[in-house]
């Protein structure tokens, strides 16, 4: 099969496309043949070796974790999924999304994709609407809650933004100049320039008081207490960047990342294909231009996700 293939640690410019055998499914897992992926930061992070610490790779390195594709086979004891089953997956096994075949866990991480849903639509899916579910049920905000998503433009943010509107939140988000329509769009009550504006200052305005919830997606460490200051005394910050434990004023921090309940991604996909949960994609690369998809990814301003289609 052709993957795109890290083959130490080095820049987006080094990955190469080559030819890898096709995996063979073990107990428990499927072979899915790729229709679409989509891109998440921490691919480029695990091309580049910034987490080689906390997070290392082994070499040939595909990249990828948002899955969409037909499953081709199946090992021993898969019980939810038949070949030619459409399936999405945010991928918890080292094979990555960027190949003409991956191997899934079968798992609540994978999902049968809807009709409905195109193959890029089911990839931009995984990661970014189970991470949003993941902070959201995190903070666990009474409905009249006032947050502040900061890097709401973005593949997680895009998702917060629409279930926080759904869980009755009132939602200020951030974004650049050219986002306003698209994060009112997707239900921000108020959108907010970070790079024109005090984004503390004027959610204090908007919600008086400050945020109950502050839902940072752009800053980690110490960074986070510029952000925390929105959040009103006895208020949460949520961040799946990790950070303090806690901060010099009154707001507790709560970190968490991407995870799979039993059934959620199934449900978030019927959401959308229903047409109540809106996937945002940016833009769509072919397969042979998966190198230069990750490059932009890091280079450009995105409005929700990027799509590599097979
Ligand atoms: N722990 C986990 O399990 C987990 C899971 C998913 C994601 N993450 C992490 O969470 C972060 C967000 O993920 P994502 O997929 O949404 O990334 P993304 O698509 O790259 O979006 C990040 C957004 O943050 C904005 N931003 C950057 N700097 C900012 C600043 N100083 N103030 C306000 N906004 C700013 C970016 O806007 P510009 O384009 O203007 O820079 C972009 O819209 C990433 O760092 C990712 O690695 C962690």
């Amino acid at each position: 099969m052709k993957a795109l293939v890290a083959r130490s640690y080095g820049p987006l410019e080094e990955l190469s496309t080559v030819d890898l055998p096709t995996p063979v499914p073990g107990p428990g897992q499927l072979l899915v043949r790729m229709e679409a992926a989509a891109l998440n930061a921490v691919d480029k992070v695990l091309v580049t070796g910034a987490m080689r610490d906390a997070i290392p790779v082994t070499h040939p390195f595909v990249p990828g974790v948002d899955i969409s594709g037909t499953v081709e086979a199946v090992g021993t004891a898969v019980t939810r999924f038949r070949p030619g089953d459409p399936v999405i997956a945010w991928n918890s096994v080292a094979s990555g999304a960027l190949a003409e075949y991956a191997l899934i866990n079968d798992a609540p991480s994978a999902a049968r994709r809807p009709a409905e849903l195109t193959p890029a639509q089911g990839a931009a899916l995984p990661t970014g609407a189970l991470t949003a579910a993941a902070l959201l049920e995190l903070v666990d905000a009474p409905q009249g809650s006032g947050v502040l998503i900061v890097g709401a433009a973005g593949g997680v943010g895009s998702y917060t933004v629409q279930l926080a509107k759904q869980a009755g939140l009132t939602v200020v988000a951030t974004g650049r100049a050219g986002d306003e329509a698209f994060l009112s769009g997707l239900g921000a009550h108020h959108v907010l320039d970070y790079r024109a504006v005090d984004i503390v200052e004027e959610t204090r305005r908007l919600l008086p008081g400050g945020a109950d919830v502050v839902i940072d997606l752009a800053n980690a460490g110490p960074g986070l207490a510029a952000t925390a200051a929105a959040a009103r005394p006895g208020g949460r910050l949520v961040s799946p960047l990790g950070g303090p434990p806690s901060f010099d004023r009154e707001v507790t921090a709560l970190y968490g990342g991407t995870r799979a309940t039993e059934g959620r991604l199934a449900a978030l996909a019927a959401q959308a294909a229903k047409g109540e949960l809106s996937i945002p994609i940016d833009s769509s690369y072919p397969f042979a231009e998966a190198r230069q998809a990750l490059i932009d990814f890091g280079a450009r301003h995105v409005q929700g996700k990027i799509t590599v289609t097979f």
